[in-house]
């Protein structure tokens, strides 16, 4: 049977969210695909650093929304754990997806998180959780997280 769990979360700064992305990387593992989804500056990047950071990556992430596609190498427990970390903003069609191997890297061993990973239907089913950042004054946000459990 397919569930969903949905939690709420209020973050009142950067660095708060990145706590709760940190608390939320927590429970990932390999095989994981997490939507990030939100308007323009409402701190997708930033949740992703606070994923990256749980797993130790050595990389600095890259600024926001100028790379399409960038591979982290982390850890957990001395295990590797490697971050594939999408964005998919300026991505115009379904078609271009498979021109930079969306597929191949969305799905495999890894977790893989997708910036803008709702703009494409076909996708919206594949993900295992879904980070919904929202804009709720200056410095605060909200954040709404579902997790699938298909068991
Ligand atoms: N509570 C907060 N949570 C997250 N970011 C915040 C918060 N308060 C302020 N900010 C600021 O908002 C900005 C969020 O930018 P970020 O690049 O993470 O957004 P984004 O959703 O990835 O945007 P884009 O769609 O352009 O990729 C950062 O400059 C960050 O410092
Ligand atoms: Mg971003």
């Amino acid at each position: 049977m397919a569930m969903a769990l949905t939690e709420e979360f209020f973050s009142r700064s950067a660095e708060e969210t990145r706590e709760y992305a940190r608390q939320f990387a927590s429970a990932l593992q390999p095989g994981d695909r997490v939507c990030l989804k939100g308007q323009l500056g409402a701190g997708k990047t930033e949740f992703m650093k606070g994923i990256a950071g749980f797993f130790n990556c050595a990389e600095e992430l890259s600024s926001p929304t100028f790379s399409l596609f960038n591979i982290y190498h982390g850890a957990f427990r001395e295990r590797p754990v490697d971050l594939h970390h999408f964005d998919l903003y300026r991505i115009e069609r379904a078609q271009e997806l498979e021109a930079i191997g969306f597929d191949e890297y969305l799905f495999g061993p890894h977790i893989a998180i997708v910036e803008w990973g709702d703009k494409f239907s076909d996708y919206l089913s594949c993900y295992t959780a879904t980070v919904f950042l929202d804009h709720a004054g200056d410095n605060s946000r909200r954040i709404v997280i579902t997790r699938q459990h298909n068991r």
